[in-house]
């Protein structure tokens, strides 16, 4: 069972070290750190943790790292003219706004007034359009970080068949544009797809980002499949459980993704390593 395990951890600790080696390197040589600036509306519990998670590596890689941290009576005017000091400020080179934003702001408004060469979340259309047409710059840290995960433990992609459950923008769609970039045939499926269950069990892999706890059973899984779980619920006693069964789907997998210490760790690695290099654009520029 041991060597069937995704250890996420232990990669985005690996990636994380090698990352501050080369945040010192740039210090060094171009006299620029990398800067990252996390803008954080209201107090919803979940974002707050992951807002502490991603300053907390973000010091720890040797990042210039700042939150700031609005109320959620803001307007959008104001959240735009805060985004906008940071396009113009040449120390942050990554700009995120956690999601989700109260509902009187326009999300959509929101993501389209950052730079896009400081969308460190990949999220702006020219971002998503560079993606799509097979030239990607800013990418989504959660399906950037399954293709790393994927690539360390010598997943082949190649004509393979991955099935993906979720059609988000921020996990699903473009997890599909990578996959398709590797040469995989990529069927994307979601909450109407019909016959969910027989279309995943002929996945080579199974990419699952539905947000319903223990959703995928053995019923989904291919005897030898890849299962990553993107998932990430909160069960009766507040603990963290992912949308895939791992109990009845890992002995069926030959590789599996826990949660938490699967993808979860992943993501903010990528984060990070996008801020980098848009840094390091920033001394070819
Ligand atoms: N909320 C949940 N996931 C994400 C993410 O990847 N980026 C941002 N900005 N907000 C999120």
């Amino acid at each position: 069972m041991a060597e069937k395990l995704i250890d996420g951890k232990a990669l985005a600790q690996k990636m994380q070290l090698q990352l501050a080696e080369k945040v010192k390197k740039l210090e060094i040589e171009h006299g620029i750190v990398p800067g990252l600036v996390v803008i954080l509306v209201g107090d919803n519990p979940a974002s707050q943790i992951y807002v502490r998670n991603k300053e907390r590596s973000a010091l720890t890689a040797g990042f210039k790292s700042e939150t700031v941290r609005l109320s959620d009576s803001i307007s959008e005017e104001e959240l735009l003219e805060i985004i906008a000091k940071y396009n113009q400020d040449p120390s942050y080179h990554g700009i995120l706004v956690q999601l989700p934003l109260p509902s009187h702001i326009n999300d959509k408004r929101v993501i389209l007034a950052i730079d896009p060469h400081k969308d460190v979340d990949g999220f702006h259309p020219m971002n998503t359009g560079h993606l799509w047409s097979g030239r990607p710059l800013m990418v989504p840290c959660t399906p950037a970080g399954i293709m790393e995960i994927l690539h360390e433990y010598e997943v082949d992609l190649e004509g393979k068949n991955v099935v993906i459950i979720g059609r988000s923008n921020i996990v699903g769609k473009p997890m599909a544009q990578l996959l398709l970039d590797k040469n995989a045939t990529v069927t994307l499926t979601h909450s109407r797809t019909r016959h969910l269950a027989s279309v995943c069990k002929r996945a080579d892999i199974l990419i699952v980002a539905i947000g319903q706890a223990n959703f995928v059973t053995e019923d989904f899984v291919k005897e030898g499949g890849v299962v990553i779980d993107v998932g990430m619920n909160r069960d009766d006693n507040g603990k963290l459980i992912g949308d895939v069964n791992f109990e009845r789907v890992a002995p069926l997998a030959n590789l599996i993704t826990p949660v938490p210490g699967g993808v979860g760790p992943m993501t903010i690695t990528m984060l990070l390593e996008q801020t980098y290099q848009a840094a390091l654009r920033s001394v070819e520029l």
